[in-house]
């Protein structure tokens, strides 16, 4: 046998527990651990506590000069201990889920080719087609609880970063542990390299995906088609979710799959259960009720009429009709006002057309159909201006305004302007963060919309209660939660969402929720015991 063969046949216990990262504890192996598998003398000696630990390593984040440093760092200690990242995390959830996920998972993704060290999670690309049964099946675990999967075509508002994108299934399925506590042994990353358009990509030497063209088309969707039979043969308990797929196969692929596998689409369905959720909350401060609003969407994208289908059921499960609550709703795309009888418009706007003169002037929009609630949905920086806003102030006691577009550069309003221009009588959420602002000596907490309210509860509660489908209703049972969970301080300071301290209590409370919509008969301390919780395990 040639000698690269005896080196690995001499692999032991010992080199596992130092070198895999979910086993791994570092210096907090105890004096028992290393005697009983001989790694004395292969660590330093003093043995340190988890909380010692984590003390070292935020002495080090902090030291790192800017975000992206600070990424790479914890990226590191991913690769290197499990147990420690999510113990850091988790404790510090505030400081790192910008971090690790938006903004700089963004930067990340553009610099993939450079930061690349350790592989983690799966690569399929298109070469597989045929195959993709027998590339799963090289996967280190057999049980996988939920796959995160993108083709990098739209990576947050970067566009297409190709096979550079694998940072957005590893962040996401971060965020899934760290929020929601599913067992980081059972979460899977997948990059589907279909090729890149991406002409920089293409031409530098760094790339590490397939330097092709992206396939299109029934190639494409074969493709995607061989990728979710493989998963359903090979992990038949894992829910798929699909995460920063162009807008043109985001929608079109969940309606495809969403009633005959165990699938989501985070940037449709947690977006709009974000929203809705937001809604709910702002109503606990106005006062309102969902009949007495009327929402406007500058934009209507993927993520507005996502938030418009799941508004006109979370109205319809109080009494109001499905016709009558799109009646609700009004959108405005990059023609104007989506109203009965103009041209192009798309099937799914089509429910939202109602009639009305075909007005473009947002103001005079404003003025015609008078919302209670403002929704940037567009990618267009600034057109909430402060006429806008001050049209909203003049036609309610308490204007909502949620300027959702991300980066903060494309925020479509700040919400400085926000609370000034209305006489801090405005609610306000966006899709980045923006930080407290005083006004007459009342300090407006403005709301983050984010995902992370959502997706890792709802992926826990579907998990736990072995749920078959991702339903609709899940995602509406998600946003009541959300709203609910608000305490009275946090309404004062106008806060529509919680803080993110309350996180993995939130989540637990939404995986609950939709274990009682399945009637899985759990009760929420079961699903609890469930949740993976960052502390060592004695080996001994
Ligand atoms: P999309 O491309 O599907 O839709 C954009 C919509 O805006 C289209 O209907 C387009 O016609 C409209 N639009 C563009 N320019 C316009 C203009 N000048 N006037 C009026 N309408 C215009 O994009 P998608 O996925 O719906 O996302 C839209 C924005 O929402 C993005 O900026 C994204 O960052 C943000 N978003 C935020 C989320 C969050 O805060 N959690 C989640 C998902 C999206």
């Amino acid at each position: 046998m040639n000698k690269k063969y005896t080196v690995l046949d001499e692999l032991s216990k010992k080199q596992l527990l130092l070198h895999d990262s979910l086993l791994n504890k570092g210096t907090a192996f105890s004096q028992k651990e290393r005697d009983a598998f001989g790694l004395n003398g292969l660590l330093p000696p003093r043995i340190l506590s988890i909380e010692d630990q984590k003390k070292r390593i935020l002495m080090n984040f902090y030291s790192k000069p800017n975000d992206i440093e600070k990424y790479t760092y914890l990226m590191g200690l991913q690769d290197r201990n499990e147990t420690l990242f999510y113990r850091t995390v988790i404790d510090e959830i505030e400081t790192m889920m910008p971090i690790i996920y938006t903004p700089t998972v963004g930067e990340a993704c553009q610099k993939f080719g450079y930061l690349f060290r350790r592989p983690r999670g799966l690569y399929i690309s298109y070469e597989d087609r045929g195959n993709i049964i027998s590339v799963l099946k090289n996967w280190r675990y057999e049980t996988v609880d939920i796959i995160v999967v993108t083709d990098g075509e739209r990576i947050l508002g970067l566009g297409d970063q190709g096979a550079n994108g694998m940072g957005i299934p590893i962040g996401k399925l971060s965020l899934y542990t760290a929020c929601a506590g599913i067992d980081p042994a059972h979460a899977l990353p997948i990059m589907l390299d279909v090729g890149t358009n991406n002409a920089d990509l293409l031409h530098n030497p760094n790339y590490l995906g397939v330097k092709k063209n992206r396939i299109q088309y029934d190639e494409y969707t074969r493709f995607i088609d061989e990728f979710m039979d493989a998963v359903q043969s090979v992990f038949p308990k894992a829910l798929i979710q699909f995460e920063d797929f162009a807008n043109k196969n985001a929608s079109r692929l969940l309606k495809k799959y969403q009633s005959n596998y165990r699938m989501m689409n985070d940037d449709v369905q947690g977006t709009a259960s974000m929203c809705v959720a937001g809604i709910l909350g702002s109503q606990r401060i106005s006062g309102r009720t969902l009949k007495d609003e009327t929402l406007l969407f500058f934009g209507a994208g993927a993520a507005g009429i996502g938030i418009g289908d799941l508004y006109a059921l979370a109205a319809n499960k109080t009494g109001i009709s499905i016709e009558d609550a799109r009646k609700q709703c009004w959108f405005i795309d990059s023609r104007g006002l989506v109203v009965e009888g103009r041209e192009n418009i798309s099937n799914d706007k089509e429910p939202f057309a109602h009639k009305m003169d075909q007005l473009s002037d947002l103001t005079d929009i404003i003025r015609a159909v008078k919302p209670t609630v403002l929704i940037g949905v567009s990618g267009q920086a600034q057109v909430f201006t402060k006429d806008v806003i001050h049209a909203m102030a003049e036609l309610n006691e308490t204007p909502v305004i949620f300027a959702l577009s991300n980066p903060t550069s494309k925020s479509e309003c700040s919400a400085e302007q926000a609370y000034k221009w209305t006489n801090g009588k405005g609610i306000f959420a966006s899709g980045s963060p923006f930080d407290p602002v005083e006004i007459d000596g009342k300090t407006h907490v403005p709301g983050q919309g984010n995902n992370a309210y959502v997706f890792p509860g709802v992926g826990l509660g579907v998990i736990a209660s072995k749920a078959n489908r991702v339903t609709d209703d899940m995602f509406l049972v998600a946003a009541e939660i959300i709203s609910s969970s608000l305490s009275q301080n946090d309404l004062n300071q106008g806060r529509v969402f919680p803080p993110l301290t309350q996180i993995r209590d939130l989540s637990l409370d939404i995986a609950f929720g939709i274990s009682q919509l399945e009637n899985s008969g759990l009760n929420k301390e079961s699903i609890r015991e469930m949740m993976y919780k960052a502390e060592y395990q004695d080996y001994v």
